[in-house]
């Protein structure tokens, strides 16, 4: 019997490969400044850049499941998109929330003053 001969597999790349690493310059210089340049991408943005997270219920809802209400620590939570959602959606959980973008934990707490004692 003969045996059907598969076309090569085809790959496609969407983003060319890095050619270079970036300067130990600019490595320090993002990193050292990091916390600025995210602050004034709240100022320019205030809460329109990300979109809420509408699915991390679905993807995340195993862990917060049972009756005993989960406390969950956010690092880098911006103007919300990841905690409002999932507040909404999660019964019984309680966040804290923080940011090394004062405008970004400022955007927060006007927006989380409903909700302020699960936040
Ligand atoms: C891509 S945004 C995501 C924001 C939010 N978690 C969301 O789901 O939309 C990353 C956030 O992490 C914050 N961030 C980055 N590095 C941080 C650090 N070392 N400590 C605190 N916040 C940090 C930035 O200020 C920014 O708000």
């Amino acid at each position: 019997m003969e045996e059907k001969k598969q076309p090569p597999e085809q790959k496609i790349q969407i983003y060319p490969t890095s050619t270079g690493e970036i300067s130990p310059f600019w490595r320090e210089k993002y990193e050292r400044d990091a916390k600025k340049y995210w602050d004034i991408f709240y100022k320019r943005h205030q809460d329109k850049f990300f979109k809420d997270r509408h699915y991390l219920d679905k993807e995340w809802g195993q862990y917060f499941s049972g009756t005993d209400g989960k406390v969950i620590l956010e690092v880098g939570c911006g103007a919300g998109n990841t905690i409002f959602p999932l507040l909404a959606t999660i019964p019984n959980i309680f966040i804290h929330a923080c940011d090394f973008s004062p405008r970004a934990v400022n955007l927060v707490k006007l927006a989380g003053v409903p909700i302020s004692q699960k936040l």
